[in-house]
């Protein structure tokens, strides 16, 4: 049967490092709070890189390593909550950072918040399942720092900026099986307002503030849920067991999240792939950067099973299970 097959990977981070120590300077907070409630040391904030800038280094490294030609891809899929315009796409403006604007290419942005990379690469899946392309580039970019309050402790030392980059092309073994799921939360337990209704039309409305609002404890218990919800489906889906994978790459959202899923579920916690500690949060962004790595760590080989596993605002949640 036709499947898709993770071919390449690659990531881009701002220059920047931004440390807990750099942080507790800004807001009232210290390296000790932050790293013992979320693992995280530092993060890389953009000085002047965009969200298309940091996509078109992630799918360039992508390229480069794996010697892909860009010319061969025939959909580009970008996943982010942070993009640089409503219009274009930031895929559209990635794909002429490519040089491939004259080329028959379907290009789109999705916002499924932090699981937007599995989201990305589930929908590719199906375009290449159907035969509708042949070769696409799935990215999470993001410049979360700039939707961030960065006077409110509880949510600017979590986020960071950065990007991940796949590239998948059909083949007769690779995605095993996916699984997404949505559920539409009345109380915004994380959000981003966009711009507010302003016209002669409208009602008279309250400039909402722009800045990312975050339930951490409610988010806490959703995350602790839905890892090992998508988990359990696209172990179900593949009819394979735990013992038959070699990694799990979590969105890196917080250590304490990973423990617990590792305690509840008796998986062991060098299973998964954590590099959290060095870039924070960077929603879309930190499973493709987190892929990246593993596989450049030569820890992956020909036949191993990965669980790629994601969740975020929306509420959004979903797993690949994808063998390389
Ligand atoms: N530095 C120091 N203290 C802080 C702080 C910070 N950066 N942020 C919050 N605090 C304080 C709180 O004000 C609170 O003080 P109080 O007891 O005097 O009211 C105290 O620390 C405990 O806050 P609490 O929210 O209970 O901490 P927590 O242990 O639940 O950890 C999170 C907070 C945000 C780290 C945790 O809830 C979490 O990780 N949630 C999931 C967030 C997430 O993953 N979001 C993205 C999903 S894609």
């Amino acid at each position: 049967m036709i499947t898709s097959k993770i071919i390449a990977a690659g990531k881009a981070v701002p220059a920047k490092i931004v440390t807990n120590d750099d942080l507790s300077r800004l807001v009232d907070t210290s390296d000790e709070w932050i790293k013992s409630r979320t693992g995280i040391e530092e993060r890389r904030i953009s000085q002047n890189e965009t969200t298309t800038d940091l996509a078109y280094e992630a799918s360039k490294a992508a390229f480069d390593k794996y010697k892909i030609d860009p010319a061969t891809i025939d959909l580009i899929i970008v996943a982010t909550i942070s993009p640089d315009n409503f219009m274009p796409s930031t895929a559209s403006l990635l794909q002429e950072r490519l040089g491939l604007n004259n080329r028959h290419v379907m290009a789109f942005d999705i916002n499924a918040a932090c699981t937007g990379l599995v989201y990305g690469i589930q929908i590719a899946h199906k375009f290449i399942q159907t035969g509708s392309a042949k070769r696409a580039l799935v990215v999470g970019s993001e410049t979360l720092s700039r939707t961030l309050n960065w006077e409110d402790r509880s949510t600017c030392v979590i986020f960071g900026d950065g990007a991940g980059a796949v590239v998948l092309e059909a083949s007769d073994r690779g995605i095993i099986a996916d699984y997404t799921n949505s559920l539409g939360d009345p109380d915004l337990n994380l959000a981003i307002p966009a711009l507010p209704l302003k016209s002669p039309f409208a009602d008279e409305m309250t400039c909402s503030p722009s800045c990312m609002t975050m339930n951490g404890a409610e988010i806490f218990k959703f995350a602790s849920f839905a890892v090992k919800d998508a988990i359990v489906h696209v172990l179900e889906k593949s009819g394979l067991t735990m013992d038959d994978i070699k990694f799990i790459v979590p969105h890196q959202a917080n250590m304490r999240i990973v423990s617990k899923i590792s305690k509840v579920m008796h998986i062991p916690v060098e299973k998964f792939y954590v590099n959290i500690k060095n870039y924070g949060n960077t929603s879309s962004a930190s499973i493709g950067i987190a892929l990246d790595e593993l596989l450049d760590s030569g820890q992956v080989h020909p036949g191993d099973k990965l669980i790629l596993v994601g969740f975020g605002g929306g509420l959004t949640w979903g797993a690949i299970l994808v063998e390389f």
